[in-house]
């Protein structure tokens, strides 16, 4: 069939008239389509899914019993536009009890967002000119360099490399690329390696941006969810707040993905620019869903809990990588595994990428990850896989360990 004239009208930034008529396949499409083929060839099996990176479980009972209360209230019913004082005073009171965050002022340096993936979209609009750019870890997660490129701009990698603790080498950034940079994003814990950031290198990052004269957007989504020591908020190094911004999602640290749900907080100007692009892209989160995030701020523990689940189950999943001959170990924070994917399987096939590797498991062992080929080949399992209960969580751990014994990987 003939395209209408409506291939020939797509914008650029999507691909122009070739849009949707790439044939290349996407990790994560990649990634979907092996498991139904998998579950094809195996009728009634079970899939063991380390790939999916939200919680398995619902939020807690408080936080619905809330939104159920608010929701039937007349005067919540409306647009929220930038969003209800009650939520903003109740994040920065959260940062200051859980992170120790002081001097946050909620009525102008934090502002609520349906997420903190359309923060991170909104972001490059209130900076990115064409040809500016944005300084991204890889591996990461995409969403401000894609729009960094919508905007017009490029994005300059910062490879996160073990040797380094996954922390990007700011000192390597040439000079020409640093003088055309705007904005440096970083993301502590990370999706995917699971490290956390030092109190020298936010010091680091909050100097190098002073120099270069660059805002910081750090991605917190993760930033609760750590298992040695206290969580650490970027906003608690000293300058920070003159240099950039942290967001701080709902999502997964209060089993809240879907109802989507983040704040930013920091400098000023920049929460003050961001509340101008996104009051032009949405009319603000539903106010009972931020009532009912208000009830899951004022209880941390609720995060402290879903943490030790997510403690007991890496624990867990690390002796059975480590058995298997993987160099796991325990990661920082978030609730992923990153391990150095093996080159191959004693006597049998060899693997040139993680993906390769990723694929062999979903085919061969319906076990599913997250392969990951930009500074490595590493694959990424997430403790979030699904288990009704306890008990069911350990019937999940001794059949992944009976599918991973015997495999002989040679790394
Ligand atoms: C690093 C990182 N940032 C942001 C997000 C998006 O989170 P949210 O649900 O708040 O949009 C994710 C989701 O997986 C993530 O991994």
């Amino acid at each position: 069939m003939a395209d209408s004239y409506i291939q020939k009208l797509f914008s650029e930034r999507i691909g122009g008239s070739r849009f949707g008529k790439d044939t290349k396949i996407y990790k994560f499409e990649k990634i979907k389509r092996a498991k139904r083929e998998a579950l094809a060839a195996n009728p009634g099996a079970e899939i063991i899914d380390l790939g999916v990176g939200e919680p398995d479980e619902m939020a807690f009972p408080g936080v619905v019993k809330r939104l159920s209360h608010e929701a039937a209230k007349p005067e919540n019913r409306g647009y929220a536009d930038n969003g209800i004082q009650q939520y903003k005073d109740a994040a920065a009171a959260y940062l200051k009890k859980v992170y120790g965050v002081k001097n946050l002022d909620p009525q102008t340096e934090v502002l609520h967002s349906i997420g903190s993936k359309p923060a991170l979209a909104m972001l490059p609009y209130a900076f990115i000119n064409p040809g500016d750019i944005a300084l991204v870890t890889v591996p990461g997660y995409p969403i401000l360099a894609t729009h960094t490129k919508y905007a017009g701009g490029e994005s300059y990698h910062l490879p996160l490399d073990e040797t380094n603790g996954f922390l990007p080498r700011l000192d390597k950034v040439p000079a020409p690329i640093r003088k055309r940079a705007k904005l440096l994003y970083i993301n502590y814990p990370n999706n995917p390696t699971g490290a956390v950031a030092t109190k020298e290198f936010f010091a680091e990052v909050v100097e190098f941006a002073r120099k270069n004269k660059v805002v910081v957007v750090q991605d917190a989504a993760y930033a609760a969810l750590t298992y040695k020591g206290r969580p650490v908020s970027f906003l608690s190094t000293p300058g920070a707040k003159d240099v950039g911004l942290e967001i701080h999602s709902m999502s997964k640290a209060f089993n809240m993905t879907g109802w989507r749900l983040a704040f930013v907080a920091g400098n000023e100007r920049v929460v003050s620019a961001f509340g101008h692009i996104k009051d032009n892209y949405d009319s603000g989160q539903f106010k009972a869903i931020q009532q009912a995030g208000c009830y899951a701020l004022e209880h941390p523990e609720i995060t402290e809990e879903i943490t030790e689940k997510y403690r007991r189950r890496l624990t867990a999943l690390v002796k059975t990588l480590k058995a298997a001959g993987f160099d796991a170990k325990m990661p920082g924070g978030s609730f992923y595994l990153y391990v150095k994917a093996p080159r191959g399987v004693k006597g049998g096939r060899s693997f040139n990428t993680a993906e390769d590797f990723s694929g062999y498991l979903i085919r061969e062992k319906l076990i599913s990850t997250v392969p990951w080929d930009d500074a490595g080949a590493y694959i990424r399992l997430s403790a979030t896989f699904e288990a009704k209960n306890k008990k069911d969580e350990e019937r999940v751990l001794g059949e992944l360990k009976r599918r991973l014994t015997g495999m002989e990987l040679i790394f």
